[in-house]
């Protein structure tokens, strides 16, 4: 007797003729070429992943809503940073090294994706829980990640390598100081805050400039991991991150972030005694005081975490009137980084996604190609044209523009003065971290470095920590020769 089907369609909507049993030539028989849906979805599935991002791959986020508390308008224009906006968003949180199925809670930087739907096209802001970064050049940016990845032979993360690529980049120091103390394992995203960490140009409506840097200080307070809870948890539950974000928004428990802003007068980048581009430094709060903007409430999960989150597509180059980037040198390699990268991962067509789409009106000459769903009908496909099709016609100096200096190099920033690479990081050893930060700073390091860091690495990263801050290195030095004492005498007790 033939059994009917009530329940699936094929992707063409047609009835599909069973999910269960493919159509062969008698019950033992050879499985026949026109069952065209056993087929369709034998190739579909092995079309089923995408690349996953090739850094911050593991992941994951929400939608919701940030509302403009405070007069901003003296130095943005930008239509969500006016009292009283609100405008509808997308945070994805994320680990840097780690694939996406690797734990939470490895030691690690976290990633703090926004992306703005506002009523001018869509702004994001793709920061981290750090205000800076290991590197200032971007060139150097794939080197630094393949370094904090997998070993070419035996597919294994590696502590030397790790401590090879920063020990030999000493503009590191500031941000793996950071990352061997407590900020290296927030116990929940939530918990964590956020930084735009670039310097980001704003533009009123006067055509004036500011420069700017971002920060999100999380309602929830920040809380920590112990190395031994990170790593009991990486093994008890890889995802803790992902399900305790999930959670609480199903519980009605919306995490709240403030935003802040540092301001800069335009023309005092110029003399700065830190030079405000390099990515590796930080504004004193002295000297720019934080400037309330508004908040931040993520309140809505994804409803498919594939479509809505692995198919999230941000970028720092999407900008809006009123935001600019600055002469950052790592946010300008940014700008051509993260739309090629989503070329690659998803396909040309990836801001057509929902989750990618603006929500204003779209007229873009940017045409065809793989899954074209909008598209301009008729209207003319170049411009200028005769048949009435808008086209953008700026000239003269740009809003977002500043003064390039001089002629074409391949250099280091210009020194302001007090740049060099380990100042701020001995700051923040010695002024923001209190005795128990120090000592955990200690003994993290020490235990990385006893982790298989090699010579000329070892010294290497022991001179490093002494430029950072010579008491601190030396208690390093310290620990790291006595436990490099006991696993001999281990080792000489084992034979
Ligand atoms: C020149 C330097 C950099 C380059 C070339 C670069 C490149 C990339 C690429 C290709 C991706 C994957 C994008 C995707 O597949 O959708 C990515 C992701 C990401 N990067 Fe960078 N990156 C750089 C520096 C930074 C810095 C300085 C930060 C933070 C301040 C940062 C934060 C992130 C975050 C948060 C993500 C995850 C985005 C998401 O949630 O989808 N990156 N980066």
């Amino acid at each position: 007797m033939t059994e009917t089907s009530t329940g699936s369609t094929m992707s063409t909507g047609a009835p599909a003729d069973s999910d269960r049993n493919s159509l062969t030539t008698g019950a033992d028989g050879p499985i026949l070429l026109h069952d065209v849906h056993f087929l369709e979805q034998m190739a579909h599935f092995n079309r089923e992943k995408v690349p996953e991002r090739q850094p911050h791959a593991k992941g994951a986020g929400a939608f919701g809503v940030f509302e403009t508390t405070h007069d901003l308008s003296a130095w943005t224009k930008a239509a969500l940073f006016q009292p009283g906006a609100k405008t509808e968003m997308l945070a994805r949180f994320s680990t840097v090294a780690g694939e996406s199925g690797s734990p939470d809670t490895w030691r690690d930087v976290r990633g703090f994706s926004l992306k703005f739907y506002t009523t001018e096209g869509n702004y994001d802001l793709v920061g981290n829980n750090t205000p800076i970064f290991f590197v200032r050049d971007p060139m150097k940016f794939p080197h630094f990640i393949r370094s904090q990845k997998r070993l070419p032979d035996s597919g294994l993360r590696d502590n030397h390598m790790q401590w090879d690529f920063w020990t030999s980049n000493p503009e590191t120091a500031h941000q793996v100081t950071y990352l061997m103390g407590v900020r290296g394992l927030p116990r929940t995203w939530r918990n964590m805050n956020g930084y735009g960490s670039h310097t980001y140009m704003w533009i009123n409506a006067a055509g004036e400039k500011f420069w700017v840097k971002y920060h999100f200080h999380t309602r929830q307070g920040m809380a920590f991991f112990t190395n031994t809870e990170a790593a009991e948890m990486a093994g008890a539950d890889a995802d803790f991150h992902r399900r305790d974000l999930f959670d609480a928004i199903t519980r009605g428990d919306h995490p709240v972030w403030d935003m802040s802003v540092q301001i800069m007068p335009y023309a005092e980048a110029a003399t700065y005694r830190f030079n405000p581009f390099d990515l590796t430094k930080t504004w004193s709060h002295k000297d720019y005081p934080l400037v309330p903007v508004g908040t931040m409430t993520l309140n809505r999960n994804p409803e498919n975490f594939f479509a809505q989150i692995e198919q999230a597509a941000f970028s720092p180059g999407n900008t809006v009137p009123g935001i600019g980037l600055s002469p950052d040198k790592m946010l300008l390699g940014r700008a051509f980084a993260y739309n090629d990268a989503q070329r690659n991962r998803i396909g040309v067509n990836f801001n057509q996604l929902p989750v990618n789409q603006p929500k204003v009106p779209v007229n873009t000459y940017q045409f065809d190609g793989h899954m074209t769903f909008h598209h301009a009908g008729a209207a003319p496909t170049y411009a200028p044209n005769s048949g009435g099709r808008p086209w953008a016609d700026q000239t003269g100096p740009v809003a977002d523009g500043w003064e390039a200096d001089g002629a074409m190099v391949r250099s280091a920033y210009t020194l302001h003065a007090e740049d060099d690479d380990f100042g701020q990081a001995g700051t923040l050893v010695r002024e923001v971290f209190g005795d128990s930060e120090r000592n955990q700073l200690v003994d993290q390091v020490a235990g990385s470095l006893l982790g298989g860091v090699r010579e000329p690495v070892l010294s290497r990263a022991l001179d490093y920590w002494k430029s950072v801050d010579v008491g601190i290195g030396q208690r390093i030095e310290d620990k790291v020769k006595a436990g490099a004492a006991r696993k001999a005498a281990e080792r000489v007790g084992d034979n």
